[in-house]
C-alpha cells in the first residue's frame, strides 16, 4: 500500500483541485488530503467562502480522496508523514522547492499547477 498526501484549502471547489487530486491519487493506493482549518487559514490572512466542514465533506465526495485530516499549522506535517505512514508528499508547483526538508521522511513530488484556474481567480471573475 503506497500512500500519498497532499495540503491545501481547496475553496470553491474546481477542475485544477480534481485534476491535482487526481494525479495525487495516481502516484499511489490511498490519498490523506490535509485541508487548511478555518483558524489557520485566518492566522494567514485568508478567508475561504466554505466552512472547514463544507469544504471536507466535499473533498470526501471525491473518488480520489480517502481520508481528510485537518492542517492546523506549518510544522505538522513530519508528524504527520510518519503518523499516517506516508510514502510520497505531494504539491502543486507553486510550492516547488518548498517542502524538500521532508525527503529525509518520504519521497516529494511537487505537480505542474492547471493552468489558467484558481479560487482566486473565480473569486476576481465573478466580482467583476
Ligand atoms: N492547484 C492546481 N491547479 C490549479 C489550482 C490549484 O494544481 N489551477 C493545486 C495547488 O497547487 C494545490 C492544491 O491544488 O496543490 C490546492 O490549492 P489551493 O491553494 O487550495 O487552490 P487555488 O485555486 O490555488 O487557491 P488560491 O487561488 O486561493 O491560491
Amino acid at each position: 500500500m503506497r500512500r500519498i498526501i497532499t495540503y491545501g484549502t481547496f475553496d470553491l471547489l474546481h477542475y485544477g483541485h480534481i485534476r491535482l487530486l487526481q494525479r495525487c491519487k495516481e502516484q499511489g493506493d490511498y490519498l490523506v488530503v490535509a485541508l487548511s482549518t478555518d483558524e489557520f487559514n485566518a492566522g494567514k490572512g485568508k478567508k475561504s467562502y466554505f466552512s472547514y466542514a463544507d469544504r471536507k465533506r466535499m473533498l470526501e465526495a471525491i473518488r480520489y480522496v480517502d481520508l481528510v485530516i485537518p492542517e492546523e499549522n506549518w510544522e505538522q506535517k513530519v508528524d504527520d508523514v510518519r503518523q499516517y505512514h506516508i510514502d510520497v508528499f505531494v504539491m502543486g508547483d507553486d510550492w516547488e522547492g518548498k517542502f524538500d526538508d521532508l525527503e529525509e521522511h518520504c519521497e516529494v513530488v511537487y505537480l505542474a499547477r492547471t493552468p489558467e484556474i484558481s479560487t482566486t481567480q473565480i473569486k476576481t471573475d465573478l466580482s467583476s
